[in-house]
């Protein structure tokens, strides 16, 4: 089994498409180990998003995640991080596969509904960014 981090993003959120993409989740055979609501300041973005602080995007991008609540989740499946990106699809949605994530809930390339992990670096910095080691026991 490899957990994943996975965040249901504020667009998504305040479009109320939450529940219909944690019942994909579960469908696609995840189990969910942690999870909660949780409004980011934009130090907290920041902090989330340090690898693209040189990154043009990076002021709109910390905007946005810091807009309103996100979904933050701890995901478990055999090869979560690749399963969990593949179910996202592209980072555009304009260019995700029909039936992932981002094609059909996301606006547009920052507006994307959903993040996760990349690698198993990453997976584990973001996990341990936003849950304690007692509550993924
Ligand atoms: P994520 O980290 O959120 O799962 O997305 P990703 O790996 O597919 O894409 P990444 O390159 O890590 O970019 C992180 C997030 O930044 C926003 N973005 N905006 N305006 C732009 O050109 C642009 N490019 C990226 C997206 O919200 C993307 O998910
Ligand atoms: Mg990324």
């Amino acid at each position: 089994m490899e957990r994943t981090f996975a965040i249901i993003k504020p667009d998504a959120v305040e479009r109320r498409l939450a529940g219909r993409i944690l019942a994909r989740i579960e469908e696609a055979g995840f189990i969910v180990r942690g999870m909660r609501l949780q409004h980011l300041t934009k130090k907290e973005a920041e902090g989330f998003y340090a690898v693209h602080r040189e990154r043009p995007f990076f002021g709109g991008l910390t905007d946005f995640m810091s807009s309103g609540p996100c979904v933050v989740m701890a995901l478990e499946a055999p090869d979560a991080i690749r399963k969990w990106r593949a179910l996202m699809g592209a980072t555009d949605p304009a260019k995700a596969d029909p039936g992932t994530l981002r094609k059909e809930f996301g606006s547009s390339i920052e507006r994307n509904a959903t993040h996760g992990s990349d690698a198993p670096e990453t997976a584990a910095f973001e996990l341990g960014y936003f849950f304690r080691g007692l509550e993924l026991i």
